[in-house]
């Protein structure tokens, strides 16, 4: 449909009418077709605005989404169609690893195949817009949704979203297996006070600007339709009521033209903040602020006529929120088609086919991390191998988001492991025991049942017995694989942790194998960083596998039995203790830096009783291979147009100008005997500026899979833009002087070379 018609469709509408495309309602008040009434009745919900309904959130099945459409159009006033969004996040049926495992495989690919997969498996089961993706950066381990993120990393993150819009969207979102992203959360709700979920957020504008606003901002650049915005506060001002945040800098700056959507009753919530005194005035101040669809309360489809009509909002700002709503369905082609690609062929055609599970298998295959590796993995067919662990038999592996996925259609790992090593464990070489619970009764989680019990086990066994056979296990066998983790309630939404250690019985049962079997090999599932000096402790190799996803339990195998090596790289720096968290890499020089040759320093910018290093940091993972690397050489390319001289033989003044590219490069060769991969990180530092800059930040990956003996020269650009910053001024620009850059495994790394911008 053109705009004009958008438009003289909008003039046709009623106030309510209009007001009533802002509406959106969950899928639990559908009793079959319709909605049931009695309930949304209680909730505050006429039975016109229900008629009139704008969205439909978390609904899913086309033959029953095809039917909701269809009754809706035909008692809709003007036939408008309805919306259906859902969190589709690390998948719809085939569920990929979790996002924070898919920013460790170092690879925007695999997010980018698995919002491919979502978006083929969700469209075809009716949905329009997927809740996703969630490009908060995440700095605090504690916080629990640290999980849907892709790590700590503004580049690595800014990278990752545009590659999941486009995975989501394609070059059109109205094509066929494509839906519409919806970007969150609006803005910097990664940064909660203390990592409690939903508290508030203190970052100086300077902090926001250069680090937590890009990735959305690369997101909207790929052409996210839609933004959800924030439950936290930013300068004290809830997200869904910040007129600067919404209307300054995310529609005027960032020039996103889209839906912007609240989330789950955050309209409501302005109230609860204390901005408003009842929710006529909440939804007064989150229209104002542009906030055009309200999720799941009546702030809007009950108040806004009244506060219209009584000019305490301009209808104007309601038409154009209307206007976003109607020319979203119109980019989605549901005007023309407005059941879109729901269609119960396809969704049995694509929902877990061969393809989306060997795609999620790859997947997972790239995003486990190896932290520890004492000539323990990979693990020989011939040898004598206990797994033990609450996560041996287990298949809820898909992690907190996936909804929509079901554990019996995930591999665990005995399953997984079975099938790759079939003689062995038929010959009872190979044996696998549960040796307790993932979490006992008296550990509180809410969400989680302590009545439930481990989803693949059969009877029920004591937790004595269960120690007891796990002991006989270890005592047998050559190797131990212990298989532990955190509950999948325990990380996600609501999830937020002051201890991150692993649960106190799987605790126990590492010490006990310990004393008796030395040879542990540690498998982790979880959903952010732990504290894991013990399990380092206690172990000979540690492996993290993360939430997997469906086919997590065949990947494991794979990647233990050696078929791959292991390629990921933390995507958040893994802390010494709790302690030290918030802990992440691009910190800032102090007046009191911590200098290793003072260690009896006091007053120096550190702890007295815990490093300052994490444990694990930020890009860090090994592999079955080793690698070697040759020195950093500088290039600069003029006018996009190399002067076709090889790179410099030293890298003296190296002068990088506007318009011109710096090149980066660096030989890397596979010294081991195995294939593998390295991800070859390169971080810059501003050497001097108007105000104070990281010690480093990451510029550029590549991953590159490397035979044994192979060698390749890995190559990365530096422009002017990639060096910006806000100054002192504020300005977004580069200051002249020299920078440093750092080319290695992880951000760590000393190889380094000097240039200056000039
Ligand atoms: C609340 C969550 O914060 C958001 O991420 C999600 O998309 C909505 N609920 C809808 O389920």
């Amino acid at each position: 449909m053109e705009r004009e018609k958008l438009e003289a469709l909008l003039k046709e509408m009623t106030l309510e009418e209009k007001i009533n495309q802002l509406f959106q309602l969950h899928g639990s008040f559908f009793e079959g077709d319709t909605i049931a009434t009695g309930p949304a009745a209680e909730q505050g919900f006429s039975e016109r605005s229900i008629q009139e309904l704008g969205s439909v959130l978390g609904a899913i099945g086309a033959d029953s989404l095809k039917r909701i459409q269809k009754n809706h159009m035909e008692k809709h006033p003007h036939h408008i169609p309805l919306l259906f969004m859902a969190d589709v996040i690390n998948g719809y049926k085939t569920i990929f690893p979790i996002p924070l495992a898919q920013g460790a495989a170092f690879n925007e690919e695999v997010a980018r195949t698995g919002a491919e997969v979502a978006a083929r498996e969700a469209s075809a089961a009716g949905i329009h817009v997927t809740f996703s993706p969630m490009v908060d950066l995440v700095r605090d381990a504690r916080w629990g949704r640290v999980m849907e993120s892709n790590g700590e990393d503004v580049y690595l993150n800014s990278v990752y979203a545009k590659a999941l819009v486009e995975g989501y969207q394609g070059d059109d979102p109205k094509a066929e297996g494509k839906i519409a992203a919806c970007v969150k959360h609006f803005a910097a709700y990664g940064a909660p006070t203390a990592g409690r979920d939903y508290n508030n957020v203190e970052l100086s504008e300077r902090t926001l600007r250069d680090d937590y606003l890009p990735a959305y901002e690369a997101a909207i650049k790929a052409g996210a339709l839609l933004v959800m915005t924030s439950f936290n506060t930013l300068n004290r001002i809830p997200s869904t009521a910040n007129q600067w945040l919404m209307r300054k800098v995310l529609r005027e700056e960032m020039g996103f033209q889209g839906v912007l959507i609240s989330d789950w009753a955050a309209i409501e919530e302005i109230a609860k903040h204390d901005l408003a005194v009842d929710k006529k005035e909440a939804a007064v101040l989150a229209l104002k602020a542009g906030t055009d669809i309200d999720m799941m309360t009546n702030c809007y489809c009950a108040y806004l006529k009244e506060a219209i009509e009584a000019g305490e909002v301009s209808e104007d700002l309601l038409d154009e929120a209307v206007l976003r709503v109607l020319e979203l369905k119109n980019k989605l082609g549901l005007f023309e088609n407005p059941y879109k690609d729901a269609d119960a062929e396809q969704e049995k055609r694509w929902i877990l086919c061969e393809e989306h599970r060997s795609k999620s298998r790859k997947a997972a295959e790239e995003t486990f991390v190896l932290l520890e590796n004492d000539h323990m993995l990979p693990l020989k067919e011939t040898e004598r191998v206990a797994f033990i662990g609450p996560y041996v038999d287990e298949k809820k592996i898909l992690g907190f988001w996936s909804i929509f996925g079901e554990a019996k259609d995930a591999v665990s790992v005995k399953e997984g492991v079975s099938e790759r090593v079939k003689h062995a464990v038929e010959a009872g070489q190979v044996t696998f025991s549960q040796g307790c619970e993932i979490l006992t009764e008296e550990e509180f989680v809410p969400g989680f049942d302590p009545k439930e019990k481990n989803s693949a086990a059969g009877q029920e066994v004591s937790t004595e017995e269960m120690m007891r056979q796990a002991l006989e296990h270890a005592k047998q066998a050559d190797k131990v694989v212990l298989c532990l983790g955190e509950h999948t309630t325990q990380s996600g939404e609501g999830g937020s942790r002051a201890e991150i250690t692993l649960p106190r019985l799987q605790m126990e049962l590492l010490r006990k194998i310990a004393a008796v079997n030395e040879n542990i090999i540690v498998v982790l599932f979880h959903g952010r960083p732990l504290d894991l000096r013990e399990v380092k402790a206690l172990s000979k190799a540690v492996m993290l596998a993360w939430m997997p996803g469906t086919e997590g339990g065949n990947a494991i195998a794979a990647t233990l039995y050696g078929d791959v090596s292991p390629s990921g790289r933390l995507p958040m720096s893994f802390p010494y203790s709790v302690g030290q968290v918030p802990v992440f890499y691009a910190e800032f020089h102090t007046g009191r830096h911590m200098e290793s040759y003072m260690p009896d320093n006091r007053f120096q910018s550190r702890y007295i009783d815990a490093p300052n290093a994490p444990l694990y940091p930020f890009g860090y993972g090994l592999s079955y291979t080793t690698f070697a690397y040759e020195d950093i050489r500088l290039h600069v390319e003029k006018d996009n147009i190399s002067d076709g001289n090889a790179p410099e033989e030293n890298n003296d003044g190296i002068a990088l100008h506007t318009g011109e590219k710096l090149l980066v490069s660096v030989r890397v060769k596979n010294t081991g005997s195995v294939k593998g991969a390295e991800v070859v990180q390169m971080y810059v530092r501003d050497d001097k500026a108007s105000v104070v800059r990281p010690v480093r930040e990451l510029k550029g990956f590549s991953k590159v899979w490397l035979e044994p003996g192979e060698e390749r020269e890995v190559c990365f650009t530096v422009t002017e833009e990639m060096l910006r910053f806000h100054n002192i001024n504020m300005e977004h620009t580069v200051e002249p002087g020299s920078f440093t850059v750092f080319v290695g495994s992880d951000s760590t790394t000393e190889r380094q070379a000097q240039f200056c911008f000039l």
